[in-house]
């Protein structure tokens, strides 16, 4: 991938691995458009980053990721590249959560996750096939993905189905401008799941630059540390990490 010269929507870009993104394609000469929830957030990126466009949104919704497309077509049609960014990780117990009363609290880990990165995934493959030009698609999944974090059941399941579905758009647009990489983070320190969740992760910055490296190489699978390693382990390999993070975490949750 060309990382110089692109207009780049990130998701959840102003905070997180999505600000490490912001701030790395900012540096390489992109125009960036950042969109996330919290005003003060994007505000803060703005102040920082004079030259980035924020957008206020909740990728929750179906009609809201059609609008946030809208936008940004409308705005900056010459966009070419979207990072499928945003992310909430909940960490439940399936014995007392409450799926009868509190379906909708549990189905909005489905609806970021992976409803957000199909549904944009598909608005913005079509748009960039039509325009022709170079593009990419850069879904971000986990090393969850490949050993669940069973404290993590359904955040585990939704990345697992984005690095599918990431696979199949890729042959689907095989034969188009576009290119689709799926970015696999292993725990990195962000505020993920809440503050003080993932301090022992990996460092911010020195994950998004190796993560660069792969997108200028063209890899389409592009891990970091223990999420790379997870890629060429043997089943019952990634299965022993899973029984092993269980029994560390299980009186967690
Ligand atoms: N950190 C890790 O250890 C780790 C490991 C593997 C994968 N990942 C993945 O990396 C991605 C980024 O996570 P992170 O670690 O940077 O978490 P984070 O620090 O909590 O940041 C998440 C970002 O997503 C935005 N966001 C969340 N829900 C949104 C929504 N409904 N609409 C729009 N924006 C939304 C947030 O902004 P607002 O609050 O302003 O909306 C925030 O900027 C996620 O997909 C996550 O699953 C992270």
């Amino acid at each position: 991938m060309n990382i110089q010269g692109n207009t780049v929507l990130i998701t959840g870009g102003a905070s997180g691995i999505g600000y490490q993104f912001s701030k790395k394609f900012y540096n390489s000469d992109n125009q960036i458009i950042v969109c996330g929830r919290n005003i003060e957030k994007l505000t803060a990126l703005e102040t920082t980053f004079p030259n980035i466009v924020t957008r206020q949104c909740d990728v929750t919704n179906a009609d809201d990721r059609v609008k946030l497309f809208e936008w940004v077509t409308n705005h900056y049609p010459e966009v070419n590249v979207i990072v499928n960014n945003a992310g909430i990780q909940n960490r439940f117990n399936v014995l007392t959560a409450d799926a009868k009363n509190n379906w909708e609290a549990l189905n909005k880990e489905i609806n970021i996750n992976f409803d957000a990165t199909v549904q944009l995934s598909i608005l913005f493959g079509q748009y960039f096939a039509k325009s022709q030009n170079e593009s990419s698609i850069i879904n971000v999944s986990s090393g969850l993905a490949f050993s669940p974090m069973a404290i993590a059941p359904i955040y585990s399941a939704t990345k697992a189905a984005v690095s599918s579905f990431s696979n199949s758009l890729r042959h689907q647009l095989s034969h188009t401008n576009t290119n689709v990489y799926e970015v696999i983070p292993p725990a990195v320190n962000t505020d993920l799941g809440g503050k003080g969740i993932h301090t022992f992760g990996a460092d911010p910055t020195d994950f998004i630059n190796e993560i660069f490296d792969g997108l200028v190489n063209d890899n389409h699978y592009i891990g970091y540390g223990s999420s790379k390693e997870r890629l060429t382990m043997t089943k019952a390999e990634l299965d022993q990490v899973t029984s092993d993070m269980y029994k560390q975490l299980k009186d967690t949750i």
